[in-house]
Protein backbone atom coordinates (compact mmCIF):
# COMPACT_ATOMS: atom_id res chain seq x y z
CA UNK A 1 0.00 0.00 0.00
CA UNK A 2 1.55 3.24 -1.03
CA UNK A 3 0.25 7.20 -1.43
CA UNK A 4 1.74 10.20 -2.51
CA UNK A 5 1.47 12.86 0.07
CA UNK A 6 2.43 16.40 0.94
CA UNK A 7 2.42 18.34 4.70
CA UNK A 8 -0.11 20.70 5.37
CA UNK A 9 0.45 24.36 4.32
CA UNK A 10 0.51 25.71 7.77
CA UNK A 11 3.56 23.49 8.41
CA UNK A 12 5.73 24.34 5.71
CA UNK A 13 8.30 26.45 7.08
CA UNK A 14 9.29 24.19 9.63
CA UNK A 15 12.54 21.87 9.40
CA UNK A 16 10.21 18.65 9.22
CA UNK A 17 7.69 19.92 6.62
CA UNK A 18 7.60 17.00 3.56
CA UNK A 19 6.88 18.30 0.50
CA UNK A 20 4.92 16.36 -2.35
CA UNK A 21 5.90 13.09 -2.35
CA UNK A 22 5.47 9.39 -2.10
CA UNK A 23 5.41 7.44 0.61
CA UNK A 24 5.08 3.11 1.33
CA UNK A 25 2.89 2.95 3.81
CA UNK A 26 2.96 -0.59 4.02
CA UNK A 27 4.62 -3.82 2.09
CA UNK A 28 3.88 -7.38 3.07
CA UNK A 29 4.38 -10.68 0.55
CA UNK A 30 2.72 -13.82 1.69
CA UNK A 31 5.61 -15.96 2.87
CA UNK A 32 4.79 -18.88 -0.05
CA UNK A 33 4.85 -16.28 -2.82
CA UNK A 34 8.58 -14.35 -1.41
CA UNK A 35 11.45 -14.61 -3.89
CA UNK A 36 9.79 -14.14 -6.61
CA UNK A 37 10.16 -10.72 -7.36
CA UNK A 38 6.88 -9.22 -5.98
CA UNK A 39 7.94 -6.57 -3.84
CA UNK A 40 10.23 -5.10 -5.79
CA UNK A 41 7.54 -4.98 -8.56
CA UNK A 42 5.17 -3.61 -6.27
CA UNK A 43 7.70 -0.86 -5.14
CA UNK A 44 8.31 -0.05 -8.96
CA UNK A 45 4.83 0.45 -9.86
CA UNK A 46 4.50 3.43 -7.11
CA UNK A 47 7.76 4.43 -7.92
CA UNK A 48 6.17 5.31 -11.37
CA UNK A 49 2.87 6.42 -10.03
CA UNK A 50 4.50 8.94 -8.03
CA UNK A 51 6.87 9.66 -11.41
CA UNK A 52 3.51 10.53 -12.71
CA UNK A 53 2.23 12.39 -10.22
CA UNK A 54 5.36 14.65 -10.35
CA UNK A 55 6.70 13.52 -6.50
CA UNK A 56 9.84 14.77 -5.38
CA UNK A 57 11.12 11.76 -3.88
CA UNK A 58 9.54 8.47 -2.48
CA UNK A 59 10.20 7.46 1.03
CA UNK A 60 9.07 4.46 3.63
CA UNK A 61 10.41 3.38 7.10
CA UNK A 62 12.08 -0.01 7.63
CA UNK A 63 12.35 -1.09 11.54
CA UNK A 64 15.91 -1.51 12.90
CA UNK A 65 17.04 -5.43 12.37
CA UNK A 66 14.31 -5.46 9.19
CA UNK A 67 17.75 -7.03 6.95
CA UNK A 68 15.42 -8.39 4.36
CA UNK A 69 14.00 -5.12 3.54
CA UNK A 70 16.46 -3.14 3.81
CA UNK A 71 18.15 -5.68 1.60
CA UNK A 72 15.40 -4.71 -0.90
CA UNK A 73 15.71 -1.40 -1.00
CA UNK A 74 18.96 -0.74 -0.80
CA UNK A 75 18.78 -2.75 -3.75
CA UNK A 76 16.78 -0.99 -5.41
CA UNK A 77 18.70 2.09 -4.99
CA UNK A 78 17.22 3.85 -1.50
CA UNK A 79 19.62 5.24 0.49
CA UNK A 80 19.47 5.95 4.50
CA UNK A 81 18.54 9.10 5.87
CA UNK A 82 17.57 11.06 8.71
CA UNK A 83 16.09 14.33 9.29
CA UNK A 84 16.53 17.71 6.85
CA UNK A 85 14.41 15.60 4.19
CA UNK A 86 14.08 18.91 2.58
CA UNK A 87 17.83 19.38 1.60
CA UNK A 88 17.21 16.69 -1.34
CA UNK A 89 19.58 16.17 -3.67
CA UNK A 90 18.74 15.16 -7.24
CA UNK A 91 20.21 12.02 -6.77
CA UNK A 92 18.37 11.14 -3.39
CA UNK A 93 15.13 10.51 -4.52
CA UNK A 94 14.64 7.02 -3.11
CA UNK A 95 14.84 7.63 0.90
CA UNK A 96 14.98 5.01 3.84
CA UNK A 97 14.41 5.87 7.08
CA UNK A 98 14.89 3.22 9.81
CA UNK A 99 12.16 3.37 12.81
CA UNK A 100 12.89 1.53 16.12
C1 LIG B 1 10.41 -7.78 2.65
C2 LIG B 1 9.39 -8.50 1.73
C3 LIG B 1 8.21 -7.54 1.44
C4 LIG B 1 10.12 -8.89 0.42
O1 LIG B 1 9.15 -9.45 -0.47
P1 LIG B 1 9.56 -10.38 -1.72
O2 LIG B 1 8.43 -10.33 -2.68
O3 LIG B 1 10.00 -11.70 -1.22
O4 LIG B 1 10.83 -9.62 -2.30
P2 LIG B 1 11.37 -9.74 -3.79
O5 LIG B 1 11.19 -11.15 -4.28
O6 LIG B 1 10.77 -8.66 -4.63
O7 LIG B 1 12.92 -9.49 -3.56
C5 LIG B 1 13.63 -8.50 -4.27
C6 LIG B 1 15.05 -8.48 -3.73
O8 LIG B 1 15.08 -8.18 -2.33
C7 LIG B 1 16.13 -8.94 -1.69
N1 LIG B 1 15.53 -9.93 -0.78
C8 LIG B 1 14.21 -10.24 -0.65
N2 LIG B 1 14.04 -11.18 0.30
C9 LIG B 1 15.28 -11.47 0.77
C10 LIG B 1 15.76 -12.39 1.77
N3 LIG B 1 14.93 -13.16 2.49
N4 LIG B 1 17.08 -12.42 2.01
C11 LIG B 1 17.94 -11.63 1.31
N5 LIG B 1 17.55 -10.76 0.34
C12 LIG B 1 16.23 -10.68 0.09
C13 LIG B 1 16.86 -9.66 -2.81
O9 LIG B 1 17.88 -8.81 -3.26
C14 LIG B 1 15.78 -9.81 -3.84
O10 LIG B 1 16.25 -9.95 -5.15
P3 LIG B 1 16.67 -11.42 -5.66
O11 LIG B 1 15.55 -12.36 -5.30
O12 LIG B 1 16.84 -11.22 -7.16
O13 LIG B 1 17.94 -11.77 -4.96
C15 LIG B 1 8.87 -9.81 2.40
O14 LIG B 1 9.98 -10.58 2.85
C16 LIG B 1 7.92 -9.56 3.54
O15 LIG B 1 6.68 -9.44 3.33
N6 LIG B 1 8.46 -9.47 4.77
C17 LIG B 1 7.65 -9.21 5.95
C18 LIG B 1 7.05 -7.82 5.96
C19 LIG B 1 8.12 -6.74 5.85
O16 LIG B 1 9.18 -6.80 6.47
N7 LIG B 1 7.79 -5.73 5.03
C20 LIG B 1 8.66 -4.60 4.79
C21 LIG B 1 8.30 -3.52 5.73
S1 LIG B 1 9.04 -2.04 5.25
Amino acid sequence: MGKVEEDPPYVQFMDSYLPWHGHVTALSVAPQYRRLGLAKELTQALERGCEEQNAWFVDLFVREGNDTATGLYRGMGYVQRSGGLMQLSENCKKILLTTK
